[in-house]
């Protein structure tokens, strides 16, 4: 259980932030509310205080003795504020502490994370996109709002994420403690391939594979928390994309691969999680392929284009490149002897390899793995939750930016 300080700024989206403070208290936190002057009139005083189930003031002048913004920041182990208007992330920009949460957020040790929401106008303004770049430069993780519906009738840049996904990244954020003070992937672009490819047989039928997404999913989720900006290329994945992460949806390696080569241009790292199919049906039918007397079709396949060689024919200086490789070893290597060729043949600088199993790889919540590095060193990730290796990949992708590492692409 941890305490979590929710600021709520002035903006239609701060209804939702009620069940932010729902779902925090139902994961067993301490959430104590610090609304604005201005998020009062979209939520009032009465709605914080009985959901939080804890006095809610606004103005460090209530209960001066008590120094409020003083108590509120070294009580925080984390600072949240949902939504965070463009007028917020100015004054917080400036270090202005002309109410209580922006005194407490100035006056708190804690890791901040911040969750904009705004029209598409004011998000898109040089001076907000100039008060993002300072917050994070400070160690500010500022979450990238959502795609969708604003309020009236505009869609565009600028919504609150999911309460789930927020809760998600207050966790994580929770998760790494004091590390989280110091978000090491703040200013890198990192893209992630997550899910399977589906290669068409006819409009109804493909070839395809078990991948669910879920280890790509928990690195880009894992990414934002470290404070990175994450294009997550996403093949046939049904789940609730992560707080911040721009999801482009693929379905076919061809798709996957020209969406990871365009959106890797400017990116300091790419992770190529996807399982992408390695042969394709030569001639997909137009139409739906029956039954037929003559017995069943012979399939003719070709190979598709290796995707990760692409990148490393296209990569630029500094640039890190990961792939994956389940693995299930036979008589000709074991997992980690292919892991080992894999690693050389492709020319990556890391190589995550993980034995299909039970309980671990496709489908599983969990994973268990070996993290090889080009250098020759390696790192092993016992049996545990996704997000584990998640951040063990990204430990060893930061060390890879370190000057004095060898190779990344120089
Ligand atoms: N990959 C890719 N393009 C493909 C196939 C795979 O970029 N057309 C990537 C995967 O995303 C993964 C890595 O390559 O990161 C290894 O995938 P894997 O299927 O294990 O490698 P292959 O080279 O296909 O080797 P194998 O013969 O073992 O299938």
């Amino acid at each position: 259980m941890s305490h979590v300080l929710l600021g709520v700024s002035g903006g239609i989206a701060a209804y939702k932030a009620c069940e932010v403070v729902r779902r925090l208290r139902e994961a067993g936190h301490e959430v104590q509310v610090a609304p604005t002057t201005a998020a009062l009139r979209f939520v009032g005083v009465p709605t914080w205080a009985a959901l939080s189930g804890r006095p809610v003031s606004v103005d460090v002048f209530d209960d001066p003795d008590q120094v409020r913004h003083v108590t509120l920041a070294r009580w925080a182990e984390l600072v949240v504020v949902a939504p965070a208007t463009a007028d917020l992330l100015a004054r917080a920009a400036a270090g202005r502490a002309d109410d209580l949460l922006t005194a407490a957020l100035l006056t708190t040790r804690a890791p901040v994370v911040l969750a904009p929401a705004m029209h598409t106008e004011m998000w898109e303004h040089p001076a907000t996109q100039a008060n993002v770049a300072l917050l994070r430069h400070r160690g500010v993780v500022v979450i990238d709002p959502d795609v969708g519906r604003l309020a009236g009738p505009d869609s565009g840049p600028g919504r609150l994420p999911t309460p789930e996904a927020l809760v998600e990244t207050v966790r994580r954020m929770l998760t790494r403690g004091a590390a989280a003070t110091s978000p090491d992937l703040a200013g890198r672009h990192v893209v992630v391939s997550a899910g399977g490819t589906r290669e068409a047989l006819d409009p109804v039928r493909f070839l395809g594979n078990r991948s669910s997404g879920r280890q790509g999913y928990a690195l880009a989720a894992t990414a934002v928390a470290r404070g990175a900006r994450v294009t997550l290329v996403a093949a046939n994945v049904t789940l609730a994309p992560p707080a911040g992460v721009r999801v482009v949806p693929v379905v076919s390696a061809a798709e996957l691969g020209d969406a990871v080569l365009s959106v890797s241009r400017d990116a300091d790292a790419v992770v190529m999680a996807a399982a992408v199919a390695d042969f394709r049906p030569a001639h997909p039918s137009a139409t739906k392929i029956k039954k037929s007397v003559s017995g069943p079709p012979r399939i003719e396949l070709v190979t598709t284009g290796d995707v990760l060689a692409a990148l490393v024919a296209a990569r630029i200086p500094g640039q890190v490149l990961v792939g994956f490789a389940a693995e299930t070893g036979d008589a000709g290597a074991d997992v980690l002897g292919y892991g080992r060729a894999k690693l050389a043949a492709k020319g990556v600088d890391l190589l995550v390899v993980n034995e299909v199993g039970e309980h671990r790889g496709f489908e599983s919540s969990d994973n268990q793995a070996v993290v090889l590095v080009a250098d020759g060193t390696s790192r092993e990730v016992g049996l545990g939750p996704k997000e584990t290796l998640a951040d063990v990949v990204w430990d060893l992708v930061a060390a890879r930016w370190q000057p004095g590492a060898d190779g990344a692409g120089e």
